[in-house]
Protein backbone atom coordinates (compact mmCIF):
# COMPACT_ATOMS: atom_id res chain seq x y z
CA UNK A 1 0.00 0.00 0.00
CA UNK A 2 1.26 3.57 -0.83
CA UNK A 3 2.23 5.26 2.23
CA UNK A 4 0.31 8.54 3.16
CA UNK A 5 2.57 11.50 4.95
CA UNK A 6 0.34 14.21 6.37
CA UNK A 7 1.92 17.29 8.09
CA UNK A 8 0.06 19.58 10.69
CA UNK A 9 0.84 22.39 11.11
CA UNK A 10 -1.37 23.38 13.86
CA UNK A 11 -1.13 27.00 14.59
CA UNK A 12 2.57 27.67 13.67
CA UNK A 13 3.87 29.91 10.65
CA UNK A 14 2.93 32.76 9.13
CA UNK A 15 2.38 34.04 5.25
CA UNK A 16 5.90 34.25 4.63
CA UNK A 17 7.24 31.51 6.84
CA UNK A 18 4.94 28.94 4.46
CA UNK A 19 6.27 30.69 1.47
CA UNK A 20 9.94 30.02 2.51
CA UNK A 21 9.21 26.58 3.46
CA UNK A 22 7.81 25.70 0.72
CA UNK A 23 10.63 26.36 -1.59
CA UNK A 24 12.81 24.79 1.54
CA UNK A 25 10.79 21.58 0.05
CA UNK A 26 9.70 22.16 -3.45
CA UNK A 27 13.74 22.33 -3.75
CA UNK A 28 15.14 19.23 -2.13
CA UNK A 29 11.63 16.62 -2.75
CA UNK A 30 13.28 13.20 -3.68
CA UNK A 31 12.43 12.96 -7.24
CA UNK A 32 11.59 9.61 -6.57
CA UNK A 33 8.68 10.41 -4.10
CA UNK A 34 6.51 7.35 -3.97
CA UNK A 35 3.83 8.33 -0.78
CA UNK A 36 1.11 10.45 -1.19
CA UNK A 37 2.08 13.82 1.16
CA UNK A 38 -0.13 16.44 2.32
CA UNK A 39 0.74 19.92 4.41
CA UNK A 40 -2.58 20.54 6.40
CA UNK A 41 -1.41 24.14 6.47
CA UNK A 42 -3.38 27.41 8.33
CA UNK A 43 -6.35 28.63 6.56
CA UNK A 44 -4.74 31.55 6.42
CA UNK A 45 -1.63 30.01 4.10
CA UNK A 46 -3.91 27.83 2.44
CA UNK A 47 -3.69 30.06 -0.44
CA UNK A 48 0.08 29.38 -0.88
CA UNK A 49 -0.50 25.74 -1.69
CA UNK A 50 -0.58 27.01 -5.16
CA UNK A 51 3.38 27.46 -5.20
CA UNK A 52 3.62 23.68 -3.96
CA UNK A 53 5.24 21.14 -5.74
CA UNK A 54 2.10 19.18 -7.48
CA UNK A 55 3.14 16.25 -5.93
CA UNK A 56 2.41 17.60 -2.38
CA UNK A 57 -1.39 18.03 -1.64
CA UNK A 58 -2.87 20.81 0.60
CA UNK A 59 -4.92 19.85 3.56
CA UNK A 60 -7.12 22.20 6.04
CA UNK A 61 -6.61 21.24 10.05
CA UNK A 62 -10.67 21.63 10.44
CA UNK A 63 -13.25 23.10 8.86
CA UNK A 64 -17.53 23.51 9.77
CA UNK A 65 -20.23 20.98 9.45
CA UNK A 66 -22.66 23.02 7.78
CA UNK A 67 -22.59 24.47 4.12
CA UNK A 68 -23.33 27.98 4.83
CA UNK A 69 -24.86 30.34 7.40
CA UNK A 70 -24.09 33.11 10.77
CA UNK A 71 -21.04 30.70 11.88
CA UNK A 72 -18.93 34.01 12.79
CA UNK A 73 -15.14 33.13 12.50
CA UNK A 74 -16.20 29.50 10.65
CA UNK A 75 -14.70 27.61 7.80
CA UNK A 76 -16.65 25.66 5.03
CA UNK A 77 -16.07 23.09 3.25
CA UNK A 78 -17.01 24.55 -0.11
CA UNK A 79 -14.41 27.54 1.01
CA UNK A 80 -11.53 24.87 1.07
CA UNK A 81 -12.32 22.93 -2.37
CA UNK A 82 -12.34 26.51 -3.76
CA UNK A 83 -9.17 26.99 -2.50
CA UNK A 84 -7.35 23.45 -3.48
CA UNK A 85 -7.63 21.79 -0.47
CA UNK A 86 -8.06 18.12 -0.81
CA UNK A 87 -7.79 17.05 2.86
CA UNK A 88 -8.96 17.93 5.83
CA UNK A 89 -8.20 16.62 9.60
CA UNK A 90 -11.27 15.87 11.63
CA UNK A 91 -11.82 15.18 14.95
CA UNK A 92 -7.66 16.10 15.95
CA UNK A 93 -7.68 15.87 19.71
CA UNK A 94 -6.89 19.47 20.57
CA UNK A 95 -10.22 20.22 18.29
CA UNK A 96 -11.94 17.81 21.02
CA UNK A 97 -10.20 18.86 23.59
CA UNK A 98 -10.16 22.82 23.35
CA UNK A 99 -13.39 23.45 21.02
CA UNK A 100 -15.53 20.59 22.55
CA UNK A 101 -16.08 19.07 19.55
CA UNK A 102 -18.31 15.86 20.15
CA UNK A 103 -18.35 12.66 18.37
CA UNK A 104 -21.44 13.54 17.10
CA UNK A 105 -20.02 17.28 15.51
CA UNK A 106 -17.23 15.09 14.25
CA UNK A 107 -19.77 12.74 12.26
CA UNK A 108 -21.11 15.75 11.02
CA UNK A 109 -18.40 16.92 9.60
CA UNK A 110 -17.38 14.02 8.35
CA UNK A 111 -20.59 13.53 6.29
CA UNK A 112 -19.69 17.15 4.56
CA UNK A 113 -16.65 16.78 4.13
CA UNK A 114 -17.02 13.67 2.14
CA UNK A 115 -19.84 14.93 0.35
CA UNK A 116 -17.64 17.82 -1.11
CA UNK A 117 -15.22 15.38 -2.21
CA UNK A 118 -12.69 15.92 0.41
CA UNK A 119 -10.38 13.33 1.83
CA UNK A 120 -10.70 13.10 5.31
CA UNK A 121 -7.88 12.30 8.23
CA UNK A 122 -10.35 11.25 11.21
CA UNK A 123 -8.30 11.26 14.49
CA UNK A 124 -8.67 8.92 17.04
CA UNK A 125 -6.84 8.30 20.47
CA UNK A 126 -6.98 8.06 24.26
CA UNK A 127 -6.06 10.29 26.95
CA UNK A 128 -2.96 8.96 29.80
CA UNK A 129 -6.14 8.73 32.00
CA UNK A 130 -7.84 6.53 29.87
CA UNK A 131 -5.04 4.76 29.09
CA UNK A 132 -3.60 4.00 32.75
CA UNK A 133 -7.36 2.40 33.46
CA UNK A 134 -7.02 0.09 30.44
CA UNK A 135 -9.69 1.97 28.17
CA UNK A 136 -8.24 2.31 24.97
CA UNK A 137 -10.16 -0.43 23.33
CA UNK A 138 -13.14 1.33 24.71
CA UNK A 139 -13.03 4.94 23.74
CA UNK A 140 -11.16 3.52 20.19
CA UNK A 141 -14.49 1.80 19.68
CA UNK A 142 -16.66 5.27 21.04
CA UNK A 143 -14.82 7.59 18.65
CA UNK A 144 -14.85 5.58 15.55
CA UNK A 145 -18.11 3.99 15.69
CA UNK A 146 -19.98 7.26 16.39
CA UNK A 147 -17.37 8.92 13.74
CA UNK A 148 -18.58 6.81 11.28
CA UNK A 149 -22.25 6.32 11.59
CA UNK A 150 -24.63 6.75 8.78
CA UNK A 151 -21.09 5.73 6.59
CA UNK A 152 -21.52 3.62 4.10
CA UNK A 153 -18.34 0.88 3.12
CA UNK A 154 -17.84 2.35 -0.41
CA UNK A 155 -16.97 6.09 1.60
CA UNK A 156 -14.48 4.53 3.26
CA UNK A 157 -12.46 5.17 0.69
CA UNK A 158 -11.77 9.03 1.75
CA UNK A 159 -11.19 8.33 4.72
CA UNK A 160 -7.95 7.31 6.37
CA UNK A 161 -8.12 6.95 10.41
CA UNK A 162 -4.96 8.40 12.36
CA UNK A 163 -4.35 6.64 16.30
CA UNK A 164 -3.10 9.67 17.50
CA UNK A 165 -2.74 8.54 21.20
CA UNK A 166 -3.45 12.14 23.29
CA UNK A 167 0.01 11.25 26.02
CA UNK A 168 1.95 10.91 22.69
CA UNK A 169 1.07 14.43 21.29
CA UNK A 170 3.89 17.05 21.30
CA UNK A 171 5.29 15.18 24.48
CA UNK A 172 8.75 13.42 22.70
CA UNK A 173 6.83 9.97 24.05
CA UNK A 174 5.63 7.89 21.09
CA UNK A 175 3.76 5.11 21.43
CA UNK A 176 5.44 1.75 21.30
CA UNK A 177 4.74 -0.91 19.22
CA UNK A 178 3.32 -3.00 20.91
CA UNK A 179 1.03 -0.68 22.09
CA UNK A 180 0.36 0.78 17.57
CA UNK A 181 -0.35 -3.02 16.58
CA UNK A 182 -2.60 -3.38 19.31
CA UNK A 183 -4.77 -0.12 17.88
CA UNK A 184 -4.40 -0.65 14.47
CA UNK A 185 -5.83 -4.94 15.38
CA UNK A 186 -8.67 -2.91 17.36
CA UNK A 187 -9.50 -0.17 14.50
CA UNK A 188 -9.32 -3.07 11.56
CA UNK A 189 -11.75 -5.39 14.38
CA UNK A 190 -14.19 -2.38 14.70
CA UNK A 191 -14.37 -1.79 10.43
CA UNK A 192 -14.69 -5.50 10.14
CA UNK A 193 -17.44 -5.98 12.41
CA UNK A 194 -19.54 -3.23 11.61
CA UNK A 195 -18.89 -3.35 7.83
CA UNK A 196 -16.54 -6.26 6.19
CA UNK A 197 -13.26 -7.87 6.16
CA UNK A 198 -12.11 -6.11 3.02
CA UNK A 199 -13.07 -3.22 4.38
CA UNK A 200 -11.17 -4.13 7.45
CA UNK A 201 -8.08 -4.78 4.95
CA UNK A 202 -8.24 -2.02 2.61
CA UNK A 203 -8.54 0.38 5.72
CA UNK A 204 -5.63 3.34 5.56
CA UNK A 205 -4.54 4.04 9.10
CA UNK A 206 -2.14 6.07 10.45
CA UNK A 207 0.19 7.04 13.40
CA UNK A 208 0.67 9.91 14.74
CA UNK A 209 2.20 11.75 17.80
CA UNK A 210 6.05 12.76 18.63
CA UNK A 211 6.89 11.01 15.08
CA UNK A 212 10.72 12.26 14.05
CA UNK A 213 12.87 11.44 11.01
CA UNK A 214 14.91 9.55 14.08
CA UNK A 215 11.24 7.26 15.25
CA UNK A 216 9.88 6.72 11.74
CA UNK A 217 11.91 4.07 10.30
CA UNK A 218 10.59 1.68 13.03
CA UNK A 219 7.17 3.04 13.02
CA UNK A 220 6.26 2.92 9.79
CA UNK A 221 7.47 -0.69 9.81
CA UNK A 222 5.00 -2.24 11.81
CA UNK A 223 1.92 -4.08 10.59
CA UNK A 224 -0.97 -2.20 9.33
CA UNK A 225 0.48 1.24 9.55
CA UNK A 226 0.29 3.11 6.23
CA UNK A 227 2.02 6.53 7.23
CA UNK A 228 1.91 8.88 9.57
CA UNK A 229 0.60 12.42 10.74
CA UNK A 230 3.41 14.73 11.90
CA UNK A 231 3.09 17.75 13.88
CA UNK A 232 6.26 19.20 15.36
CA UNK A 233 8.61 17.46 13.29
CA UNK A 234 6.93 18.41 10.15
CA UNK A 235 7.39 22.50 11.11
CA UNK A 236 11.16 22.12 9.89
CA UNK A 237 11.27 21.29 6.35
CA UNK A 238 14.28 18.87 5.96
CA UNK A 239 12.61 16.74 8.77
CA UNK A 240 9.84 15.91 6.81
CA UNK A 241 11.50 15.31 4.07
CA UNK A 242 13.98 13.07 5.48
CA UNK A 243 10.52 11.13 6.95
CA UNK A 244 8.94 10.98 3.54
CA UNK A 245 12.36 10.18 1.43
CA UNK A 246 13.19 6.87 3.57
CA UNK A 247 10.06 5.77 1.79
CA UNK A 248 10.62 6.72 -1.72
CA UNK A 249 14.05 5.22 -1.54
CA UNK A 250 12.70 1.87 -0.41
CA UNK A 251 9.60 0.72 -2.25
CA UNK A 252 8.26 -1.70 0.90
P1 LIG B 1 3.38 15.98 17.28
O1 LIG B 1 4.01 15.26 16.10
O2 LIG B 1 3.90 17.36 17.47
O3 LIG B 1 3.39 15.14 18.51
O4 LIG B 1 1.84 16.20 16.90
C1 LIG B 1 1.12 15.13 16.42
C2 LIG B 1 -0.18 15.65 15.97
O5 LIG B 1 -0.99 16.07 16.79
C3 LIG B 1 -0.44 15.66 14.53
O6 LIG B 1 -1.77 15.93 14.27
Amino acid sequence: MKKIFVANFKMNKTNPEVLDYIQELNNHLPESLSSDVCLCLPYTSLCLGKFLDERIAVGAQNMHEEDFGPFTGEISADMLCCLGVKYVIIGHSERRKYFNETNEKINKKIKTALRHGLKVVLCVGETKVQRNSKRTTEILSQQIESALSGIFENELKGIIIAYEPVWAIGTGKVASSEDIEEAVKTIRKLISSHYSKQAAQDQKILYGGSLTSGTAKSILKIDGICGALVGGASLDPNELIKIISWFSLKVI
